[in-house]
């Protein structure tokens, strides 16, 4: 399932070592390619029972990883999100070990929420975030607290992750989508392969002395999740669930669910896609969904 992605990517030099900090959804796909592409390669999880779980990191129970294992890491991507006290959990446990590592590359995994609302504009990593969501403000805080390490850093600002297992198919599946139309309103996204990819694009493009400190990560065509649920539900053969206004459905979500409707962007890739040579691999949606499909054998 790797072979098209180690196909286009080229690895890291042999003598290189990359630590995935957080080797969740996001951070299993770089982990997966990279060890595919013959990199050593260790991954944190919080238990030792989780997939992929080489060494043990969990910033609650103040367990930190093996000195050993954090020797010689020469590249390093952080996907952990802020601590429920809006602190980043790497830098406050682990700071002091990143000083000393012969680090390349940083990598940082933030989020396109740090923009705010763009009342549907393009949005381009020239604009100055201004974030109205707590979780958005504390992301910021985070991406300011990397920045202040002095560690050769990239932060990549990611909308919406989707991937196998874990996309719109499955909510169609199990009758949990819902046709929320809310005129305008749009999202971006990104597949995960996508993500992966591009963290190594951006690595060899860092050592050619191409590395903008942040760049957003997201694919071609923000889009109504109407559209999104219309497609995959076509894709699996399935009715569509009935439209309803965005004013009467938002009565029934969660604090955490309208939160996402709050804001409304459109995440530009120009600086990725033209400026730093990446060509995405699921430009749009129904190419990323006919993946999802495959790999999830649906
Ligand atoms: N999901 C999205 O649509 C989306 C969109 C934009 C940005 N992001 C952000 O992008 C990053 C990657 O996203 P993802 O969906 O791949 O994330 P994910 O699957 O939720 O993975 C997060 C990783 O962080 C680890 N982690 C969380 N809290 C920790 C702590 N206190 N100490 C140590 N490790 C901790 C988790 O450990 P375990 O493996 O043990 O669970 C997991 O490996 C995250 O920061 C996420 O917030 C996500």
């Amino acid at each position: 399932m790797l072979t098209a992605l180690v196909k286009r990517s080229k690895p890291l030099p042999s003598n290189s070592k990359l630590l995935i900090l957080g080797g969740g959804f996001s951070g299993q796909r770089i982990a997966a390619l990279t060890k595919a592409l013959g990199n050593n390669v260790l991954c944190t999880r919080r238990e030792a029972s989780k997939p992929g779980a080489d060494i043990i990191f969990d910033s609650r129970t103040q367990q930190l990883p093996p000195k050993e294992a954090l020797e010689g890491v020469t590249h390093l991507v952080s996907c952990i999100p802020p601590s429920e006290d809006g602190t980043d959990p790497v830098i406050t446990n682990l700071i002091e070990h990143l000083k000393v590592m012969p680090l390349e590359w940083v990598g940082y995994l933030s989020t396109t929420g740090v923009y705010g609302d763009s009342k549907g504009d393009w949005v381009t990593e020239k604009d100055h975030p201004r974030p109205t969501l707590l979780r958005s403000k504390r992301r910021l805080a985070c991406e300011e607290a990397w920045k202040a390490t002095g560690l050769p850093l990239q932060i990549l600002r990611l909308p919406g992750i989707y991937g196998p297992g874990r996309s719109v198919l499955q909510s169609v599946l199990n009758g949990n989508s819902k046709m929320i139309d809310k005129p305008g309103q749009v999202f971006s996204r990104i597949h995960l392969d996508d993500i992966a990819c591009a963290t190594l694009h951006l690595i060899h493009q860092a050592k050619i002395g191409q590395r903008p400190t942040v760049i957003n990560v997201a694919d071609d065509i923000p889009i109504a999740n109407t559209e999104v649920i219309r497609y995959a539900s076509k894709l699996l053969g399935r009715s569509l669930p009935p439209v309803e206004p965005f004013e009467s459905a938002a009565t029934k979500m969660s604090p955490m669910a309208l939160s996402f409707w709050q804001e409304n962007r459109r995440i530009s890739n120009k600086l990725l896609c033209k400026d730093l040579g990446y060509t995405l691999i699921h430009p749009d949606y129904q190419s990323g969904l006919k993946d999802c499909l495959l790999k999830d054998g649906l």
